[in-house]
């Protein structure tokens, strides 16, 4: 295993340039399978996790070649509707595997996910939803069994919007026979990517950026090429970065996609310069405390809750860091506090007491944005700090040492 280290104190300067959005590409991936051809598919990450799906790919039958960020996916010989444990318990996002496989063939057995670092998170949308298609749907053996001959439109409607659970309908139902309504959809931009590829290989979805997707029918769909959107994670991971360590201009990005990050950027005192693909922070002397409540689409996104907590750490003064997705997703505090942070949970809400600084410690991460939490925990401490079980960042940042040393810091990584 391997671990990062970093030496903290260090200003930062210059450009990075942001790779394909992971939660994009992998239901693109699954798309694939709805095909019978060839799809094939332009900027996508070089991660641990599309290396994943990549493999459940080719367990269910799929020829796949992934060089130099493209990947082309031969869904011609898929004959295996299967999902194994092995690999769905290391990535909860293979269960974008089932409508697609389920509408192809009739049938699908998918491992049911199990836990996640931070809590249940359940499948019961995507399970509920599929049998409102008309699918027969068990679980046997921890493996979720759909069956259905073919799909039949219905009206859905999701208690809260849900990310997977929008992907995985929406690909059962692009070739259901008659309309398919999903209310409360998520709107999300990798959904909103996900249903135009639909509709360019021949879907017929309306209604797309909305919470509300009127899907129609149509027999059949044709491959597409595609090229994955810029991955806003990354870019509001290195803003957030920027907003307290120095002047970072993140390029190859949709602005648009990060407004709300920006917005709260902008209140620490931080600069901000947006243009067509770039945003540029630089950071004030002091970086002002905001509070922060994550929330859908368009909101402060849950999946850079991690990163905020740690910029706050340092800031002038307490702020209030409230999860609404996921209530449990903190993980990252005790081992922020080892760095000398102060920071209180209780239920979903982190509070946060700016320190003067922090102190390199060995730390842990425990999941993918816990990680580059801690990345950013440790280039702001004095000091080096050891992270260990990086193989989570692995599964969601392209090379994301490299891209911070070619800023300026000192980072790097070891065996352990
Ligand atoms: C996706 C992202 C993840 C991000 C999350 C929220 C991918 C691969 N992952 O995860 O990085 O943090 O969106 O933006 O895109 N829920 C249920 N039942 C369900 C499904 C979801 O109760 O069947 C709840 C979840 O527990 C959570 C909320 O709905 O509280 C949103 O989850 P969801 O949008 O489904 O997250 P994912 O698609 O798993």
């Amino acid at each position: 295993m391997d671990k990062i280290i970093t030496i903290g104190g260090k200003p930062l300067k210059g450009k990075v340039k942001v790779s394909g959005a992971k939660n994009a590409v992998l239901p693109i991936m699954a798309a694939a399978l709805l095909v019978d051809g060839v799809t094939n598919v332009k900027r996508v990450p070089n991660l641990r996790d599309t290396r994943t799906m990549a493999r459940l790919l080719e367990i269910v039958g799929a020829k796949v070649r992934f060089e130099d960020n493209e990947m082309m996916i031969d869904a011609r010989p898929v004959n295996n509707p299967v999902a194994p444990y092995e690999l769905v318990k290391t990535m909860r996002a293979s269960f974008y595997v089932l409508g697609p496989l389920l509408s192809r063939f009739g049938m699908a057995k998918v491992s049911m996910p199990g836990g996640c670092a931070w809590g249940p998170r359940p499948v019961d949308f995507h399970l509920k939803g599929l049998e409102k298609l008309g699918a027969e749907v068990t679980l046997e053996g921890g493996y979720i069994i759909a069956r259905a001959k073919r799909l039949i439109g219905n009206r859905i409607r999701f208690d809260i919007p849900s990310v997977g659970a929008t992907g995985n309908i929406v690909m059962a139902a692009v070739t259901a026979r008659g309309t398919t309504v999903i209310e409360n959809a998520a709107r999300e931009p990798e959904i909103v990517q996900l249903c135009r590829l639909l509709n360019k290989m021949g879907g017929e979805i309306h209604g797309i950026g909305t919470d509300e997707l009127t899907i129609e029918g149509v027999d059949e769909l044709k491959p597409h090429s595609v090229e994955v959107i810029p991955d806003r994670i990354e870019a509001g991971t290195f803003l957030i970065a920027g907003a307290a360590l120095g002047e970072i201009c993140v390029c190859g990005v949709e602005p648009e996609h990060l407004n709300a990050v920006i917005e709260k950027i902008e209140e620490t005192g931080a600069k901000i310069t947006v243009s067509k693909d770039t945003i540029t922070v630089k950071p004030a002397k002091k970086v002002l405390p905001v509070d922060v409540t994550t929330a859908v689409y368009p909101g402060f996104p849950t999946d850079l809750q991690a990163q905020w907590t740690a910029l706050m750490s340092i800031a002038d003064g307490s702020s209030i860091v409230t999860d609404t997705i996921y209530h449990d997703r903190f993980s990252h505090v005790p081992e922020l506090n080892r760095l000398g942070a102060n920071i209180k949970v209780e239920n979903n809400v982190a509070f946060v007491r700016g320190q003067k600084e922090l102190i390199g410690a060995p730390v842990m991460s425990t999941d993918i944005r816990a990680s580059a939490s801690l990345i950013i925990g440790g280039l702001l401490a004095k000091g080096r700090t050891d992270i260990s079980r990086v193989y989570h960042i692995d599964r969601g940042y392209e090379n994301i040492e490299e891209k911070f040393r070619a800023l300026g810091a000192e980072i790097w990584r070891e065996a352990e």
